[in-house]
């Protein structure tokens, strides 16, 4: 977790009534604006205004919408989504920037003008789960409806969780725009009381699961306005498209009559521990636009010109040319939900899952015109050579490794097997025993003359929910899990990383971090939340029974132990050293977990199938030489392990 630190940055302060003069605690002398952020930030003050300004803040002040079933929801959804003129009807969009305003008068002056034509893609989920259903209902066996309807009773620690999370939520301007990261009355909260993006992830999906959209939308909605914000770190302002990785509601005194107002407070990474920019925040973020628009059948959402600028803004960040020779995306350590030093910095798979992901999400919500062609053209090109780089190189199974343990090395040519100039010492001494004869994973991280064999548990599972593995490769993965149960799940599901660092290799890799001890928080450490994930890759390929497991391990557990954010040793027996206890993603994780076993073709708001035509490119380029023709077919065998 990372501090708030008490640095006199420039620090990016949104008040939801006016732009106040943040800026005027202390402005580096050059700092700019791309002309679409510029043009969204002076449409503000016109959209940001709160109904009525109040005097105190309170987290959560009016009761949620009234809640309905998921099935009365989805029901509910179809309205929109009949409504196709609204979707495919060639009109001028919404220029607006907050969230429940409608266009801004000469608003569209400001903007470049988008026409809507391609957002038929993303499919409201309610038409496929009509076609679903049908075929469903004929598969559904007996046992499998008792199951159902046994889920659908909610359990004691449902209600729990249900009411901790609904005291999580973090309201703006009198409406929710979140979930605080834990509400542990016993210790500091630091910054675990501010919105976190990435965790609010399963508490969105919770709520989407429930038919609850509003706080989903908001979320969306005001994170958008702060990737726009100017910040800088010693006069230093990263990339337009960063999106924070949290932010928090403050009350901002002013005026001499008293009057307080809220404003919003992101931290880029400029009050973060280590100063890390949160890669993950903008993918995650990418994924939750595409999941509320495909359960809400709110199409209305994708076709706002900020929304879409939005879009472009982190994959122009991710796109941009540097000096790489890989496909995979570039960052420095603790970037993702590995927030700290722990070797992961370069090429790790949980960015390279999420980044594939987050592009598969743009290419189906990207309006197309000429304005974003050349963008999806490069979409295209980098799924295609990112899928076929990830389940060439990082794929690990028995045959694998032994191939690496039979490796020549430095072969200089454009011929050679050892790409990557990897010493065969590297491997492991625990790979060595633990590989199993079945299945396989994709390994943590790949560098020039390393590989890091860690198995790092939601860059392989978010690889099956987004297609990123083959079919096959992600057979093998959940195979691995259930062969390496009591490692990878034992008394708490689910270990982060595995095997724990030790030793001198922990205090080179960790610098030392006390923190992250063998067997803690991030190094082999076990976390309820990666349960959701785990839960939505079981279900994909159609093993739900394996999601069960792991649920009933920790379902009575986590209620009696207060829901902790993390616990520790091997087997995960002990509640974590440092770790707080009502953390929310522990909470929502179980409970999405829950809610998806409940409807498990709801899944689809997050996962993608394999698409073969997307294989082609890369992998007709690099059989072109060869004599075969170039097909679907080819490209197919090609890249399939
Ligand atoms: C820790 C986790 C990070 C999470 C944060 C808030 O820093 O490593 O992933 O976002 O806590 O819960």
């Amino acid at each position: 977790m990372n501090a708030t630190g008490s640095m006199g940055l420039a620090v990016a302060v949104r008040p939801c009534c006016r732009l106040l003069a943040a800026q005027l605690l202390f402005k580096c002398p050059r700092t700019h604006r791309r002309p679409a952020a510029a043009a969204a930030a002076a449409a503000a003050p016109f959209l940001l205004r709160c109904p009525r300004p109040r005097r105190n803040f309170s987290r959560y002040p009016r009761p949620l919408p009234q809640r309905r079933s998921a099935a009365a929801w989805v029901r509910a959804a179809v309205a929109p989504a009949r409504n196709e003129a609204a979707v495919s009807h060639v009109r001028p969009l919404s220029t607006s920037a907050g969230p429940g305003a409608g266009s801004v008068p000469g608003g569209d002056k400001a903007f470049e003008r988008i026409f809507v034509q391609g957002l038929n893609a993303v499919k409201p989920l309610v038409i496929e789960r009509v076609e679903r259903e049908e075929k469903a209902e004929e598969d559904e066996t007996e046992k499998e409806r008792a199951e159902v309807a046994k889920e659908k009773e909610a359990s004691e620690s449902e209600k729990e969780a249900w009411l901790l999370l609904k005291n999580a939520v973090v309201s703006y301007c009198g409406s929710p725009v979140g979930t605080v990261a834990a509400n542990d009355p016993m210790v500091e909260p630091l910054n675990y009381d501010q919105v976190f993006i990435r965790d609010f992830m399963p508490s969105a999906l919770a709520f989407l699961l429930k038919g609850e959209t509003e706080i989903v939308r908001n979320f969306l909605l005001y994170t958008l306005q702060l990737q726009s914000w100017e910040k800088t770190v010693d006069c230093y302002s990263p990339g337009q498209g960063l999106m924070p990785a949290s932010f928090k509601v403050t009350n901002l005194a002013h005026g001499s009559n008293g009057e307080v107002e809220e404003v919003l407070d992101p931290d880029f990474g400029e009050s973060a521990i280590g100063r890390v920019a949160p890669v993950d925040s903008g993918l995650w973020w990418i994924i939750l636009l595409r999941a509320y628009g495909k359960i809400s059948g709110d199409n209305s959402i994708l076709e706002r010109v900020d929304v879409q600028t939005g879009i472009k803004l982190i994959l122009n960040l991710c796109l941009s040319d540097g000096f790489d020779m890989f496909p995979t995306l570039l960052v420095t350590d603790g970037s993702c939900m590995i927030d700290r030093r722990m070797g992961i910095h370069g090429h790790p798979l949980e960015i390279q899952a999420l980044f594939y992901g987050a592009l598969r999400c743009s290419r189906e919500m990207l309006v197309v015109n000429d304005g974003s062609k050349s963008l999806l053209r490069a979409i295209n090109n980098r799924l295609s050579a990112l899928s076929f780089h990830i389940r060439e190189y990082y794929w690990a199974d028995m045959k694998k490794v032994n191939e690496i343990y039979r490796y020549k090395t430095e072969e200089y040519s454009q011929d050679a097997i050892n790409k990557f100039n990897i010493y065969p010492e590297q491997i492991p001494g625990w790979l060595v025993d633990w590989i199993p004869e079945k299945g396989g994973y994709f390994i943590g991280n790949l560098q020039p003359a390393h590989m890091d064999f860690r198995f790092f548990s939601l860059g392989n599972l978010w690889a099956i929910a987004s297609s990123l593995a083959t079919p096959r490769q992600a057979e093998g993965i959940l195979d691995l899990i259930e062969d390496k149960w009591e490692d990878l799940v034992g008394t708490m599901p689910l270990k982060i990383s595995y095997p724990a660092i030790e030793n001198e290799e922990w205090q080179i890799t960790t610098g030392s971090d006390p923190k992250n001890t063998p067997w803690s928080y991030h190094n082999g450490g076990s976390w309820p939340t990666l349960l959701w994930q785990f839960t939505l890759a079981c279900i994909k390929m159609g093993r739900p029974e394996l999601a069960r497991r792991a649920i009933a391990t920790a379902e009575d557990r986590l209620a009696k132990d207060n829901w902790p954010e993390y616990y520790d040793t091997p087997s995960g027996r002990f509640i974590g050293k440092q770790s707080r206890l009502y953390q929310t993603w522990t909470v929502a994780g179980f409970l999405t977990s829950k809610l998806l076993l409940e409807n498990p073709e709801l899944a689809s708001i997050l996962t993608f199938e394999e698409d073969l035509e997307l294989l082609e490119g890369c992998a007709c380029s690099l059989i072109k030489s060869s004599r075969t023709k170039c097909s679907r077919s080819a490209a197919k065998s090609h890249v399939f392990v």
